[in-house]
């Protein structure tokens, strides 16, 4: 590890104009530089460099940050590299601390790194072997005749693996590779009586990487139709595979997703590799399961924008419409692209991709509208079975989480369904309530909502997870005005005395926090310069975004080309105390639920169960004091 005082160094001696102008041609514009982004293809330069600020701004991409998150960001390099690049610039010598469990740390990596060895001996050999003479005559005449190029069958290693059971077990003993690791991997299965076999043999070979490129797994499919035998045949799970949380594609993906700003989900090995071929490489695929979350919230790391392109199988569609709710629940904009009947991604990829990007253009439909459709079809003129589609879409609306999107969405569908919208609106809210406050008679003493809660000016977009985005509200007062004076106190130290315990939901928004208490409880001034410069990179870009969300170009700007930051001054004491009720609410309830857990599990004990009754009465008329004060549900 780089030591603190390097890092110091580092970041003092780095010139954010410097850094970025070894890679992109900057040109001043009044005490700024301005550029082309390099992250987009615009062509009037919408890309700021603040030397004032030590920071960048890409307004064609969204992203910002200091020298380190620029380099990070440019270079696709880890944080610790961007450190080393740095210091290399600057020449500065870098120390390294070494005071953390070096040993378990060291047994653990050589664990993993011996098996990302054997897997990418055994991904080098399948593809070899695809191009033996042995094995052309079967696996590459199979890849061949689906269409796959030369060029292809490298970006994807694809692989044979010999018909004969045990050829690659024995080959891999005899260069070495230890068999405790081959069956660790599922490469190879071990029977009982010690003899062994190999687990894909005669199988077409996908290698499923990480998003460093490293294998973690195969994917073997049969080349028989007739065969028995599963059609594709996977790696377990492993110390380097958990299927749950990868997707098929991703790492030949990840780029184009960055730049274009989608990303296509698709059912399949096969799918992700003729899109991809076609040119449609933003495409990735779930591979043998059904979505989960934590695959959504990496598509998350490298998009908003989901479309997900569906055979035109009715029965399919609709199994699958259940999956999607994922997705919106982690902030996706999700977007449903049908294919012609009897299509699927890899046939038309292959057999017209021109018409492929045409449906992409034009026939891709909001997720909740083509649910609407998909689920009006099947009620007809049934007005029992309509209220029943009302309800399932309110179930659905409610789960994102972004309040602009779900008052978009809920205006359009009660539109589609020729249905009233405000009912629509409390069944939306109904499923909100439910969710926030689960049990039943708490949500009758919670006043009915009679206008929104006061929100910020400007909704925050683009940043952090958005699940609570009132901790981003709070951070972003704090990061434009940290030494405002409330009475005698500065935001930030009122904020890291009213929060003392609270534990914030955005992770992001946690460190950046913490940063800030840190220096509070030093006793140290927190101002925008120091916020700005916080050497982790994920810290200072949430501070920059923060920071730019409210950055508008000013009028004259042609003429100066400067950048100007208008905030509502006046109103920072007045949005300071809405925020922090909105985030005591949540707190409250949180200890609502708990203690709702303790209350079940006191049963037996009557004085301890009046304790604990007592102190639910008083959550709740703590909740009901703030509510009362803006006359509004708790539920945003
Ligand atoms: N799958 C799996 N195990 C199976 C069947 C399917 O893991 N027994 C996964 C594979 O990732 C596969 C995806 O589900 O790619 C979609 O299945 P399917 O449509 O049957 O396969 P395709 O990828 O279309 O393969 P092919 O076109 O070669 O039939
Ligand atoms: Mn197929």
């Amino acid at each position: 590890m780089i030591n603190r005082s390097t890092i110091d160094k580092i970041m003092q001696a780095a010139s954010i104009e410097e850094v970025v102008g070894d890679f992109v041609q900057l040109k001043r514009a009044g005490a700024n530089f301005r550029g082309l982004s390099p992250f987009t293809a615009e062509k009037t330069p919408s890309f700021y460099v603040v030397p004032s600020k030590g920071i960048f701004k890409d307004f064609s991409s969204g992203k910002g940050g200091n020298a380190v998150a620029f380099l990070m960001e440019h270079e696709k390099i880890s944080y610790p590299e961007a450190l080393r690049w740095l210091a290399k610039r600057y020449n500065i010598e870098i120390e390294e601390d070494r005071n953390y469990d070096k040993e378990a740390e060291d047994a653990a990596k050589s664990l993993r790194e011996s098996l990302f060895v054997v897997n990418e001996y055994a991904a080098k050999y399948f593809h070899e072997y695809l191009q033996s003479d042995a094995g052309s005559t079967i696996g590459l005449a199979y890849f061949k005749e689906r269409g796959f190029s030369t060029k292809t069958m490298e970006t994807f290693s694809l692989g044979f693996a010999p018909e004969n059971r045990t050829e690659f077990t024995e080959t891999a003993l005899k260069n070495g590779y230890k068999k405790e690791f081959l069956t660790q991997l599922g490469l190879t299965v071990e029977r009982d009586n010690g003899t062994f076999y190999d687990r894909f043999a005669g199988r077409v070979m996908f290698p499923i990487h990480n998003l460093s490129g490293r294998v973690i797994a195969f994917g073997g499919r049969v080349l028989k139709k007739d065969e028995k035998t599963a059609k594709y045949l996977n790696s377990p799970e492993s110390e380097l595979y958990h299927k749950s949380s990868v997707l098929y594609g991703l790492f030949q993906a990840k780029s184009s997703i960055v730049k274009s700003d989608v990303c296509y989900l698709v059912e399949g090995y096969t799918d992700v590799i003729s899109l991809h071929q076609a040119g449609f490489t933003q495409a990735v695929a779930s591979a043998g399961t059904s979505l989960t979350e934590e695959q959504a919230r990496l598509i998350r790391r490298f998009t908003k924008n989901v479309t997900v392109l569906y055979d035109g199988d009715a029965a399919g569609i609709r199994a699958s419409m259940r999956g999607i709710d994922i997705l919106l629940q982690q902030g996706l904009d999700v977007r449903v692209l049908l294919l012609p009947d009897g299509e699927d991604p890899d046939s038309l990829a292959k057999k017209d991709p021109n018409r492929l990007e045409t449906c992409l253009k034009e026939e891709v439909k909001d997720f909740i509208s083509f649910k609407t459709d998909v689920l009006l079809v099947d009620a007809g003129q049934d007005p029992l079975k309509k209220a029943e589609v009302l309800k399932e879409l309110a179930r659905t609306i409610a789960l994102i989480d972004d309040p602009m999107r779900r008052s978009v969405l809920h205006l359009e569908t009660a539109k589609q369904m020729g249905a009233d919208e405000r009912i629509f609106l409390s069944e939306i809210n109904k499923n909100r309530l439910e969710k926030a406050v689960p049990n039943r008679e708490d949500r009758d003493l919670i006043p009915t909502p009679t206008d929104a809660f006061p929100t910020p000016t400007t909704p925050i977009v683009g940043v952090g997870d958005q699940k609570f985005p009132h901790e981003l509200y709070l951070l972003r007062l704090l990061v434009h005005f940290p030494d405002a004076l409330i009475d005698e106190y500065t935001l930030a130290q009122r904020a890291v005395m009213e929060l003392e315990g609270y534990e914030f939901e955005d992770t992001q928004a946690a460190s950046l926090f913490t940063h800030i208490a840190s220096e509070v409880l030093a006793e140290r001034p927190v101002t925008q310069e120091l916020l700005v410069q916080i050497p982790d990179p994920s810290i200072s870009s949430l501070v920059v975004d923060l920071l730019t969300q409210e950055w508008q170009i000013s009028d004259n700007w042609a003429k100066s080309f400067e950048i100007e930051i208008k905030s509502p001054k006046e109103n920072i004491a007045k949005d300071f105390e809405s925020v922090m009720d909105r985030i005591k609410l949540k707190t409250i309830l949180g200890w609502i639920k708990e203690i709702d857990e303790e209350i079940k599990a006191a049963e037996q004990n009557e004085s301890e169960l009046q304790e604990k009754l007592i102190a639910k009465k008083m959550f709740l008329e703590q909740i009901q004091e703030i509510t009362r004060k803006y006359g509004t549900s708790i539920y945003r």
